[in-house]
């Protein structure tokens, strides 16, 4: 918790009088099987308005077209001990889940798309370019290295966004450095400042870059939603402005996007169905920043950062502090729980585990749905029992269902971030597969 100041001092305070006095500590933090039910349970707005803009760390940005140059990883292991063998530690995070075969209905849901061969699930960071060397699924453009490797940072910093439409294989022999350093604090390691050098990020959060911590701009990067824009290639985020992060509005600028052949843009179209579907990219920082989650969004319990919960502080034998590059659940730091999250979580990993139960229950159900949903339409189409505008209409319902049934099955928290917005787009789907089936009977 070392970016509280004392004012969030005096917050905390408040809060913890206030949440002994609403019986919080003394049974309601388990409500975690009531996930669904969402609100936070917290306070009248005024008494738990956090002061989100103290503490508040400014990033770096990057700057582009100046032949940029990057020091490996490798070359911090003297000068950063400690955080180089943190660092080195993600090889110890080496399970992976094949979706495929953990949810046979995946191969439904992303037929026609690289996904439906091979989907693992994610692992540590020093395994990114193995991972996706491995993966069955083609890549054509270079654009697929975004979040894979510094030096393709530093290309898209030095050449613009034509590097994005280079060939996937021409960029490969250029690779010096997998996931660097580099990508959080460009070429300044020393102080341990942020510098965001993903600049389609910057463009994103636009005007409101200061009030987001550099923390969370460091892991926004690449654990947010985005899609590959379809004149350019360039890597691209579906908002301008945090207000219009929620996935209700990005979903209707993603509808508003059209391709160079003049249709609705799509990640990949289903060939049984028609349908033009689009494809989720683990958002974290979008699900974690919005309204609702009870530690990042606008009325949160209490702001804490990624880093806060997922890059603890260490001691070293020497007695040395350092924040630990080993990116891993917050339940595995004993220390971290003992002494920030006990305070008003007694059983965290209890409550943990309800709310991902019941966030993967409702998931696999509406996965199912879904999936059932495609072998009804194409039956139908095939059949000739449904044409016209009534296909359109239906074929726009199941994009828009499997928008925000993914929105949830690729957030890698399983709705432990933010339980009311992933209630909101298990609602949303809910209702779009409802009104789907409802036009085919
Ligand atoms: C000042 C009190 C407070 C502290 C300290 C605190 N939390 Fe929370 N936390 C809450 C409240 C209140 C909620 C909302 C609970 C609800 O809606 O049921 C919450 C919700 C959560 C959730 C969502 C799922 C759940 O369990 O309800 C997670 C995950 C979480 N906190 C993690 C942490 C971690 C990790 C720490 C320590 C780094 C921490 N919290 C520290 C008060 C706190
Ligand atoms: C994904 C982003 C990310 C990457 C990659 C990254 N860091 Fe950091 N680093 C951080 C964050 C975030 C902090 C500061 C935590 C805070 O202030 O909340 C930090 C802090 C530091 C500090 C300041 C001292 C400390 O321990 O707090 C040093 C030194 C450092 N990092 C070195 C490195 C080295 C060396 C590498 C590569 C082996 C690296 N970092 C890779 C995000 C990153
Ligand atoms: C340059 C892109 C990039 C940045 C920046 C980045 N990540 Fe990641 N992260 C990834 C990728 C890609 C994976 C999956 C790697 C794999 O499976 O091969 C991943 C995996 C993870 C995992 C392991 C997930 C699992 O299921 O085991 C955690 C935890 C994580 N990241 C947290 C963070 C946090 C916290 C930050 C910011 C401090 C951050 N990441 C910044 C790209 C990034
Ligand atoms: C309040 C604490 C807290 C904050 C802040 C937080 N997370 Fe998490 N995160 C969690 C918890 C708890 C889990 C579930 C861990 C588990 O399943 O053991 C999780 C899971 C994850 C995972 C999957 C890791 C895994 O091992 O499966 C990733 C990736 C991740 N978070 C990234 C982020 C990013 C990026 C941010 C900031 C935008 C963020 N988190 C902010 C508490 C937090």
């Amino acid at each position: 918790m070392k970016h509280l100041n004392s004012k969030d001092f005096q917050f905390y305070a408040i809060i913890l009088v206030f949440a002994l006095a609403v019986g919080l500590i003394t049974g309601n933090m388990n409500k975690g099987s009531q996930g669904t039910a969402a609100a936070p349970a917290a306070a009248p707005a005024e008494t738990v308005t956090a002061d989100t803009s103290a503490g508040v760390k400014t990033a770096k940005v990057a700057e582009t077209g100046t032949g940029v140059q990057i020091v490996k990883a490798e070359d911090y292991a003297e000068t950063f001990p400690l955080q180089y063998t943190s660092y080195m530690q993600n090889d110890e995070n080496s399970e992976v889940v094949e979706y495929t075969e953990q949810n046979p209905y995946i191969k439904t849901l992303y037929e026609g798309y690289g996904f439906a061969i091979s989907y693992g699930s994610a692992r540590g960071h020093t395994y990114v370019i193995t991972d996706l060397s491995a993966t069955g699924r083609p890549h054509k453009l270079a654009n697929c290295y975004t979040c894979k490797t510094s030096s393709f940072t530093a290309e898209v910093l030095n050449e613009g966004d034509s590097a994005y439409a280079m060939a996937f294989d021409d960029f490969t022999g250029k690779i010096e450095d997998a996931f660097g350093c580099f990508h959080c604090h460009a070429n300044g390691v020393g102080d341990g400042s942020i510098t965001v050098t993903h600049p389609y990020l910057t463009n994103a959060v636009a005007g409101d870059f200061e009030s987001i911590d550099a923390a969370n701009l460091s892991c926004g990067q690449c654990h947010s939603e985005y899609y590959f824009d379809p004149a350019t290639k360039a890597t691209t985020f579906a908002y301008v402005g945090l207000a219009n992060m929620t996935p209700d509005l990005m979903l209707e600028y993603e509808n508003k996007l059209v391709d160079g052949e003049g249709n609705m843009f799509a990640d990949w179209v289903d060939e049984d169905t028609g349908v033009r579907k689009l494809k989720v990219q683990h958002p974290e920082f979008e699900t974690f920043l919005n309204e609702g989650s009870p530690h990042g969004g606008p009325n949160a319990v209490m702001s804490f950062t990624c880093a806060d919960c997922h890059m603890p502080q260490k001691t070293a034998e020497d007695g040395t502090q350092y924040t630990s590059h080993y990116w891993v659940s917050p339940l595995s730091d004993q220390n971290l729980l003992d002494n920030t999250c006990a305070k008003c979580h007694k059983d965290l990993a209890g409550e943990v585990a309800a709310i991902q139960k019941e966030t993967t229950d409702r998931e696999n159900q509406l996965g199912e749905a879904l999936a059932q949903l495609d072998t009804d339409l194409a039956a139908a189409i095939a059949e000739g029992k449904i044409e016209g505008q009534d296909l359109e209409d239906i074929r726009m319902l199941f994009r828009n269902a499997q928008w925000f049934w993914d929105f949830v099955y690729v957030e890698n928290s399983e709705g432990v971030h933010n339980m009311q917005l992933t209630a909101h787009c298990l609602d949303k789907a809910e209702e779009y597969i409802n009104q789907a089936n409802a036009m085919l009977k």
